[in-house]
C-alpha cells in the first residue's frame, strides 16, 4: 500500500523535513521507492529515490531547495516495477502539476491511449498514477480544485490523490475514493496523509475524508467538498494515540512488541465490553432477539490472518449462537454470486479496515441487502465507516506487517459476539455463558504466563530455522491456528510452510513426509487428542521430526513428540487464543535467526489496498 503525505505552512522552508519525516512514519505500509515535490519560486521541484527513504533523504540533503509546501509518497508497486521513473510524485509534461497517488486507476490503459492519441502526451513511467498528473494538467485552467475534480471524473478505480500546481503554491488539493485519506490541523500549517502515524507528531485533530470527497488545504484552512462540490461540515476527530505507542518501546521489532502487548490488548478488548454484572455490552451494536431470530445465515469474510480469525468465529457462533455460519476469503466471496438477502448478517474482519478485497466484499454484501457488522482495529477506517455496526478490537496501533495482537483480539471479539448472540437468542444456558466468559477473562493472565516461556521457543527456533519446509497440522479450531502459524512463518521467515487439517494428510499430502520432515502438531483440543496421536504416528512412521503443542499436564504428547510446547490449561473452546502465541514467537525467532526484515517483510504491505 502506498503512503501519502502533504504539508503546507508559512515561511519558505520546513516542508522537506516534515514531509520526509511523515513518509518515514508510513514505512511500515511496505514500499519500494519514495519521492517528494516542493513548491519553489513558481516551480515544482521533484526528487525521487528507489529503495529506503534514507536514499531520498540523501538526495534532499545535497539540495539547498526547501519550501513551505510539499507532497510526498512511498510506493508499493502495483503497475510497473520499482524504479526512479515509476516512483511518485508524477508530473504532467511541463512539470506544472505534480501528484502522488495511492490505489489503482483501473481504466488507466484506455485513458493512456486517449491522452497519447488525442493530446500527444508522452509517458515517462509504466504507472497508472501518471495518468492523473496529465489529466489534471489537461483540465487545468488556473483552478487546481476544479481541474482535479474534472480529472477524477474520467478515472475509475481506487485512489487517494494529492495534487499541487506550480501556479498555486499556497494550496494542495486532495481527493479520495476507496483509498484512505485524512487531513490534519496543525499550528499555522495543515497536513494530508494516508494514515494517522504520518502526521501524529504535528497534528492530533484530524478530519476523516469520506469517499468521493475533495479537500482544499491551505496554511490556514481545510475545506472538504462533496461530489457536487458543496462544502461539507465534518467533525474533528481527536487522535488519542500516544506517539510512542507507535514506537518500538524498547523492543527490537514492532512484531515482538506487539506479541507482548497481547495480554493488554485482550484485557482492553474484553473489559470495556463487560458491565458490572459481567453482561456483555456490544458498544452501540443493537442486535435484538428479533434481529437475531430473523438472521438465517451469517457470512464471516476477511483476508489473511483476519480470515483465520473468521474460521474460529464460525466455530464459536455455531457452537454458542446456533446460527448457520459460513466463512470465505474476501477475494473469492465477491465474485461467487453468494446467496445474500436481508436475513443475512455479513461479518467482516479487518485490522486495517482498508483491505480493498474486504471492503469490496462488504459493499457487495450491503448492495444485496445484508446487515454488515465489522470487527476492525483502526478507528474511522473505511470498513468501519461503511459498516452498519462496528465492533472495534482495542489492540492499539499494529505496525508490524505480520499481524499478531490484532488476531488474538479479533478472536476475543468473535467469542464475545457468539456468546452475546447465543444468550440473546436464549440458546445458550447461563452456566455455559458464565463458564466461557470466565475462561476469556483468564486469558490475559494465562497469556502473560505463556509469554514467559519465550526462551524455550527461542531454543526450538535455533534447532529448526534452517528448515526450508515446515508442516502445520491440527484438528477442529486448531486448523485455524495451524493456518495462522504457517502464515506467520511464511511471511516473515520466507520458509515454505504448509498447514492442513490432520485428517486430510492421508488424502495425498502425506506423500511429502519423509525422513527429517518437520511437522508441528497442534493438539490443544482434549476431545480430539486421541485422533492427533494417530496422526503423529502416521508422520513419525515416515521419519518426521515432530513438535507437539498441547495443554500443560499432557504427558502423552511428550512420549510421542521430539519437542513439546505447552500452553496453559483452558477450555477447548478458547484454546486458539493461547495456541497461536508460541507459533507467533517461533516465527519471530526463526526469522530473526535467518536475518529477515521482520517488521517490513519483502513484497508485503500492512494494508493491501489493491485487488
Ligand atoms: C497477516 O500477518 C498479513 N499481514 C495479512 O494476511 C493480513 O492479515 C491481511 O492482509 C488482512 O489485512 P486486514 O486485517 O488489515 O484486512
Amino acid at each position: 500500500m502506498c503512503g501519502i503525505v502533504g504539508y503546507i505552512g508559512g515561511g519558505s522552508a520546513g516542508a522537506k523535513r516534515i514531509v520526509t519525516d511523515g513518509l518515514k512514519r508510513l514505512e511500515y505500509r511496505g514500499y519500494d521507492s519514495a519521492g517528494i515535490a516542493l513548491a519553489v519560486n513558481g516551480r515544482l521541484v521533484v526528487e525521487k529515490a528507489v529503495g529506503r527513504i534514507a536514499n531520498l533523504e540523501e538526495i534532499l540533503k545535497a539540495s539547498p531547495v526547501d519550501s513551505h509546501a510539499g507532497i510526498g509518497h512511498t510506493r508499493w508497486a502495483t503497475h510497473g516495477a520499482p524504479s526512479q521513473a515509476n516512483a511518485h510524485p508524477h508530473t504532467n509534461a511541463d512539470g506544472s502539476i505534480a501528484i502522488v497517488h495511492n490505489g489503482i486507476i483501473e481504466n488507466y490503459a484506455e485513458l493512456k491511449e486517449r491522452l497519447i492519441a488525442e493530446h500527444g502526451v508522452s509517458f515517462r513511467s509504466e504507472t497508472d498514477s501518471e495518468i492523473a498528473a496529465h489529466l489534471i494538467g489537461l483540465f487545468y485552467k488556473g483552478d487546481l480544485l476544479a481541474a482535479v475534480r474534472e480529472a477524477v471524473r474520467e478515472m475509475r478505480g481506487a485512489y487517494s490523490i494529492c495534487a499541487m500546481a506550480a501556479a498555486e503554491p499556497d494550496r494542495i488539493v486532495a481527493v479520495r475514493k476507496d483509498a484512505p485519506l485524512i487531513a490534519g490541523i496543525g499550528e499555522n500549517c495543515n497536513f494530508l496523509a494516508s494514515d494517522i502515524p504520518a502526521l501524529l507528531k504535528h497534528a492530533r485533530m484530524i478530519y476523516l475524508i469520506e469517499n468521493n470527497e475533495t479537500v482544499l488545504v491551505t496554511r490556514n484552512d481545510i475545506t472538504i467538498f462533496n461530489e457536487r462540490m458543496e462544502a461539507v461540515k465534518r467533525d474533528v476527530f481527536h487522535v488519542t494515540w500516544d506517539a510512542d505507542a507507535a514506537e518500538k518501546g524498547g523492543y527490537d521489532h514492532f512484531m515482538r512488541k506487539e506479541i507482548f502487548e497481547q495480554p493488554a490488548g485482550i484485557a482492553e478488548t474484553l473489559n470495556r465490553r463487560l458491565d458490572e454484572k459481567g453482561e456483555i455490552k456490544l458498544d452501540g451494536i443493537s442486535l435484538t432477539k428479533e434481529d437475531l431470530d430473523r438472521i438465517d445465515r451469517i457470512y464471516i469474510v476477511a483476508c489473511g490472518t483476519a480470515s483465520h480469525a473468521g474460521l474460529v468465529g464460525k466455530f464459536a457462533i455455531e457452537r454458542f449462537a446456533r446460527i448457520p455460519t459460513e466463512t470465505d476469503i474476501a477475494s473469492e466471496f465477491r465474485y461467487r454470486e453468494p446467496y445474500i438477502d436481508d436475513r443475512t448478517l455479513f461479518v467482516c474482519i479487518s485490522q486495517s479496515g482498508e483491505t480493498l478485497d474486504t471492503l469490496a466484499a462488504l459493499r457487495e454484501a450491503k448492495s444485496r441487502g445484508a446487515r454488515v457488522l465489522s470487527v476492525v482495529n483502526v478507528v474511522g477506517s473505511s470498513v468501519a465507516r461503511e459498516s452498519d455496526d462496528v465492533f472495534y478490537t482495542w489492540a492499539g496501533p499494529e505496525i508490524a506487517v505480520a499481524s499478531t495482537k490484532a488476531f488474538t483480539t479479533q478472536l476475543v471479539c468473535m467469542y464475545l459476539l457468539a456468546l452475546y448472540m447465543g444468550r440473546t437468542r436464549g440458546v445458550l444456558s447461563d452456566a455455559e455463558y458464565a463458564r466461557v466468559l470466565s475462561e476469556l477473562s483468564q486469558m490475559p493472565d494465562k497469556l502473560t504466563a505463556l509469554l514467559e516461556d519465550e526462551p524455550k521457543i527461542r531454543d526450538i527456533a535455533k534447532k529448526v530455522y534452517k528448515n526450508e519446509n515446515i508442516f502445520f497440522i491440527g484438528r477442529g479450531s486448531d486448523v485455524s491456528v495451524a493456518l495462522e502459524g504457517s502464515l506467520k512463518l511464511k511471511e516473515i521467515s520466507y520458509i515454505h510452510s504448509f498447514a492442513i487439517a490432520a485428517g486430510e494428510l492421508k488424502h495425498g499430502t502425506i506423500a511429502l513426509i519423509e525422513q527429517g520432515s518437520l511437522v508441528i502438531v497442534l493438539a490443544s483440543q482434549d476431545r480430539l487428542f486421541e485422533k492427533l496421536l494417530s496422526n503423529i504416528e502416521e508422520v513419525k512412521a515416515r521419519g518426521a521430526y515432530v513438535i507437539g503443542l498441547a495443554k500443560a499436564g499432557n504427558r502423552e504428547i511428550e512420549k510421542r513428540s521430539d519437542e513439546v510446547i505447552y500452553i496453559p490449561a483452558c477450555a477447548d473452546e478458547v484454546t486458539p487464543i493461547l495456541a497461536v502465541v508460541p507459533l507467533q514467537l517461533l516465527a519471530y525467532h526463526v526469522a530473526k535467526l535467518r536475518g529477515c526484515d521482520i517488521d517490513k517483510p519483502k513484497n508485503l504491505a500492512k494494508a493491501v489496498t489493491v485487488e
